[in-house]
């Protein structure tokens, strides 16, 4: 990183600084998916970013390319193989196998982890992003699938969009292992058709069509399949329930080999964004890996980078307002102290105020308030002290209102 001795101050590639702006916008994203996940019952859990390596080789958890190519994976001091986590789907799994007795089902959690793949990166794609991950356990049942579904969409109305703005697309892993054990694919050719089906849109359609011809199977086994039943009853209840904007889409498979039943993505229809936003399913196996007897579970995880694009290309994302209401510009150092109890006494009314330090003149205190996006400023200084009135400025308009120091608390809240 250092470039003629001096450190760069890029960060690592690949991964955010987030700076106030970008901060606040993520965690915009992130109350309104409490907020949702919250509503529907679902309690939040958190792990560390550390897992031991072997937890993303194991059978059943493992998704080649991410196991192989896409984990930062290193020794620690004691020579343990240490993975920083690239999904929290097996950590989920490991936590609720841990303390199975102990919880009672269905168990409905959330989280909203910091997760980690070594990928080139480009746009929607980097090396560390956040992702909302919402889980429920215990269920076999069609309910559970569609309640997993139905956040989905509620997810993205809560963000503001309509139905036109996405899609949901579904398909079951019952119905690519139909097709499979139809046409007596080997593990390979299998591999081969997940990798090809993931690809679906980003390769020609004759590339596509020539590599599933070579797996033995007619790419008209695609286009003119229906819908299976399971499918089918999932669509009906979503519909029942208000989500309209689902349908049966035979190329979704999602890449992990956990997923045992419905999988599901969610695709932005905007021109100039049309890719998967996120994606989920039903993955009923995993706590096998823990020696634990199966356990039902169906989930998605919905990463930041994606949503964010999305939210942008629909001017979607809201302005930025500083976390300050009022800025308290000094005429001078001497005034600090007096300014400093003023503020004491608005914080205590859950008023956020900010003081400032007395060291630049008073034009140049208003001019900084101001490009901070701070809404209100007011002016202590010994005749302000003496007369407990003060000048209340809004600095969007710089209009100027008269108030006693007293009544200060009520002005502010009124805003
Ligand atoms: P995934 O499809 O690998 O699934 O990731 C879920 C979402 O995380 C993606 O759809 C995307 O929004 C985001 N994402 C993934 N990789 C990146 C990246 N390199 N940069 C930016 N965003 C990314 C899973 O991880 C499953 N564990 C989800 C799940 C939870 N299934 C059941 N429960």
């Amino acid at each position: 990183m250092a470039r003629n001795g001096k450190l760069s101050t890029d960060p690592y590639k690949g991964v955010r600084d987030f700076y106030p702006k970008e901060q606040a916008l993520q965690q915009h994203l992130f109350s309104i998916m409490r907020q949702v996940a919250q509503s529907a019952g679902y309690e939040e859990y958190s792990a560390s970013l550390l897992e031991p390596a072997e937890l993303y080789r194991a059978k059943g958890s493992e998704n080649e390319e991410i196991a192989t190519q896409q984990t930062y994976t290193f020794l620690d001091r004691g020579d343990r193989e240490v993975t920083l986590r690239p999904e929290m789907t097996p950590t989920v799994a490991r936590m609720v196998a841990a303390r199975r007795r102990d919880l009672s089902f269905p168990l409905r959690w959330y989280s909203i982890p910091n997760v980690f793949r070594y990928e080139r990166p480009q746009r929607g794609r980097v090396r560390e992003h956040w992702q909302l991950n919402i889980d429920l356990f215990g269920s076999e049942h069609i309910a559970a699938d569609a309640e997993i579904i139905l956040l989905a969409h509620t997810l993205m109305r809560a963000f503001g969009a309509t139905e036109n703005d996405f899609e949901i697309r579904i398909s079951s892993r019952g119905f690519l292992n139909g097709l499979i054990t139809q046409h007596s694919l080997s593990e390979e050719s299998t591999k081969k058709l997940h990798g090809l089906l993931d690809r679906h849109g980003k390769v020609s359609s004759q590339e596509e069509e020539a590599s599933l011809k070579e797996i033995g199977i007619s790419p008209q086994e695609f286009v003119a399949s229906v819908a299976p039943k399971d499918v089918v009853e999932l669509l009906t209840t979503l519909k029942e329930l208000g989500c309209s904007n689902a349908r049966f889409e035979p190329y979704i498979v999602r890449g992990f080999d956990y997923y045992t039943g419905l999988v599901f993505e969610v695709y932005d229809t905007h021109p100039d964004n049309n890719r998967s936003l996120f994606g989920g399913g039903r993955y009923d196996n995993l706590m096998e890996l823990f020696g634990e007897e199966t356990m039902p579970a169906v989930g998605f995880g919905m990463g930041d980078v994606t949503i964010r694009d999305f939210l942008e290309v629909r001017s979607l994302t809201p302005s930025y307002t500083s976390p300050i209401k009022v800025y308290l510009a000094v005429t001078g150092e001497d005034m600090v102290t007096e300014a400093m109890k003023i503020a004491s006494r608005l914080r205590a009314q859950g008023i956020s105020a900010a003081v400032d330090l007395g060291d630049k003149k008073l034009g140049e205190q208003i001019k900084s308030a101001d490009k901070k996006g701070i809404p209100h400023l007011i002016v202590i200084g010994r005749n302000e002290i003496d007369s407990g009135m003060v000048a209340i400025r809004t600095l969007a308009t710089g209009e100027e209102e008269k108030i006693a120091l007293t009544s200060l608390p009520s002005f502010l809240k009124s805003f």
